[in-house]
């Protein structure tokens, strides 16, 4: 075991770690992050994605011992009135709401570098992520719908 610190939205977690226990599951247990959710567990739906250093990792696939130190963002630590969140309830873009935290943190990560998107580029920043409901014209109007309020603020 190995004793490793993450800040979790902005809340600092000193936990022990295995030498294979997956970020997922750290996150989840001991940082009490659910919104953090497990998919496919193979890398391939998105449904796990955070922000480490604001880059999108799947956690499924993230050893945690590797982030000691890590600055995390996850769905859960959204404020109540983020904007992204906002334009996905808005354009009715989430049925389960299983794979919605996923999609809500990769948007955060393409606005933060592209502040302007079009559809195109939505699309391919979320190919990773799978909606099993096929909400995805839903999703892709809730992205451009942040995307413009921003620019228009
Ligand atoms: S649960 Fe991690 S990519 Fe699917
Ligand atoms: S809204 Fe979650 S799988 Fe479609």
């Amino acid at each position: 075991m190995k004793r490793i610190n993450l800040v979790v939205n902005g809340i600092r977690h000193s936990v022990e770690v295995g030498d294979s226990a997956l970020l997922l599951d750290v996150l989840r247990d001991q940082a009490g992050t659910t919104a953090v959710r497990e998919g496919c567990g193979v890398g391939a739906c998105g449904a796990c994605t955070v922000l480490v250093d604001g880059m999108s990792v799947s956690t499924c696939l993230a050893l945690a011992e590797r982030y000691d130190g890590a600055e995390i963002r996850t769905a859960d630590g959204l404020p109540a009135d983020d904007d992204v969140v906002r334009a996905f309830v808005e354009c009715g873009a989430a049925q389960c709401g299983y794979c919605i935290p996923g999609f809500v943190m990769m948007t955060h990560e393409l606005l933060s570098e592209n502040p302007e998107p079009d559809e195109e580029e939505v699309a391919r920043h979320l190919e990773g992520n799978i909606c099993r409901c096929g909400t995805y014209t839903e999703i892709c109007r809730a992205v451009t719908t942040a995307a413009h309020r921003r620019a228009a603020r």
